[in-house]
């Protein structure tokens, strides 16, 4: 395919997610399968421009005073593809595939007429309005620089795998060792039209020497600084992913329970482990009846509790505009529950860890907050101490409102938004 068409087809894939509100995943694979004469390059180009579109939607929007989908798909060409409005407008000459070929004023528009930085903040930060005032008590004057890092192409962050490897063993040349994890290495984010490696088929994947997982997912998980032979409970284990990295750094010595109220997405867990090698997972499906000999006996309870998943825009994109009010709600009422289900398991003198992958204070401290309040027998520790006992103090800081608790976000420590607070239960 030629520019022309994969800009007319992104357009196409836009409408159908801003409009009908497909899932762009979803919208992307009907794409692919309703057009099978396109290349996987041509796929993923048109996969770019329409995540480009969907992280900078209110911001392109703007600078091209126009929403529709073919506006965003163009501007996300120009702002975020890099690719000049001079080569759009000499390869889209005489394609059909185009449509209508540029008009003088989109031309103008491509070319930076209208300046960014006369738009409202949340605009310049591309975070929905109904959210903006969140966004601005958290991060106060860094709140459109918080926003605008979340609308970056993201990295693809792999984790070494303890049990079999360390990160120099790997075989991965074109990725660098992550600035935080000393157990990660990172491809940078894709340029232009192209796109990250396929590790679901490298031999250090498939042989279990690592796995596919953002930086700010290995460091709360470090975090969680689980000693071998310790009892930990992941509460929200969903497919894993935590649950893995955990027995990596517990050297595969002590008992994981592995634990999720939808059977369906612990399911992957199963064979995660045992690629891994690591033995210690041991994956409770629910009901959590099955827990019940765990009650008050479990050395750390991590609870990676259902969020919003704001920390995680850059990769899903559509999420940021497909949040509602009612959701965040639900969101936070299900956090309610989990913290108070979790908080049995914790023995007297253990450890509660709270993790969200969301950078909304409603989600986090204030669920930390209020926590503390209707339970009397759990203090919040500081995080900070065991930061630098794992990290140093020569890497990035994450933000922290009260000195305890830790939100990592894509601008100051460079890994999805996270949320991280320790609380550990009176002996
Ligand atoms: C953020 S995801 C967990 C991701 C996972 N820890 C990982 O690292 O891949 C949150 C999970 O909480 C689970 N969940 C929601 N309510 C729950 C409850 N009451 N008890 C246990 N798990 C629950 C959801 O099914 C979901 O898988």
């Amino acid at each position: 395919m030629r520019l022309g068409g994969r800009i007319q087809a992104a357009a196409e894939i836009l409408e159908d997610v801003i409009e009908r509100r497909t899932p762009v995943t979803m919208a992307l694979r009907d794409w692919g399968k309703s057009n099978r004469f396109a290349g996987s390059k041509d796929r993923s180009a048109i996969g770019n421009i329409v995540l480009d579109a969907l992280r900078r939607k209110s911001s392109i929007g703007f600078r091209m005073n126009d929403d529709s989908p073919r506006a965003l798909a163009l501007g996300a060409t120009v702002f975020s593809g890099g690719i000049s409005v001079d080569d759009i407008i000499e390869q889209t000459k005489n394609d059909a595939h185009f449509g209508a070929p540029l008009t003088d004023d989109q031309i103008a528009k491509l070319r930076g007429q209208i300046d960014l930085e006369t738009a409202p903040d949340s605009i310049r930060a591309d975070v929905p309005d109904w959210l903006w005032p969140a966004f601005e008590t958290n991060f106060d004057e860094e709140a459109v620089l918080e926003g605008a890092a979340l609308t970056e192409r993201a990295p693809l962050d792999l984790r070494a795998n303890g049990i079999k490897a360390t990160r120099d063993k790997l075989n991965q040349k074109s990725a660098k060792p992550t600035e935080i994890s000393p157990i990660g290495l990172r491809f940078s984010p894709v340029e232009g039209f192209g796109r990250h490696p396929n590790i679901n088929s490298d031999p250090d994947f498939l042989t279990g020497k690592m796995e596919i997982q953002d930086e700010g997912s290995q460091i709360v998980s470090l975090l969680v600084a689980a000693k071998p032979g310790e009892t930990v409970l992941d509460y929200c284990a969903g497919g894993g992913g935590k649950s893995l990295a955990l027995a990596s750094d517990m050297n595969n010595e002590g008992a994981i329970h592995a634990f999720d109220i939808d059977k369906r997405r612990l399911a992957p867990t199963y064979e995660r482990a045992m690629r891994a090698g690591a033995s210690i997972i041991k994956v409770v499906p629910p009901p959590a009846k099955s827990l019940n000999h765990l009650r008050g006996r479990v050395d750390r309870v991590l609870v990676d509790a259902p969020c919003t998943g704001v920390g995680t825009w850059r990769r899903k994109p559509d999420a940021k505009w497909r949040l509602t009010e009612d959701a965040l709600g639900r969101r936070m009422a299900e956090q309610v529950k989990v913290l108070d289900e979790a908080k049995d398991f914790v023995k007297p003198g253990g450890y509660l860890f709270y993790v969200t992958c969301s950078m909304l204070a409603a989600e986090n401290e204030a669920q930390v907050y209020a926590f503390l309040e209707r339970t009397s027998d759990f203090a919040l520790l500081s995080a900070g101490e065991v930061w630098e006992e794992r990290f140093g103090v020569d890497v990035p800081k994450p933000w922290s409102s009260d000195g305890c608790t830790l939100t990592l976000t894509p601008a100051s420590t460079h890994t999805d938004g996270f949320f991280f607070a320790v609380m550990e239960k009176s002996a």
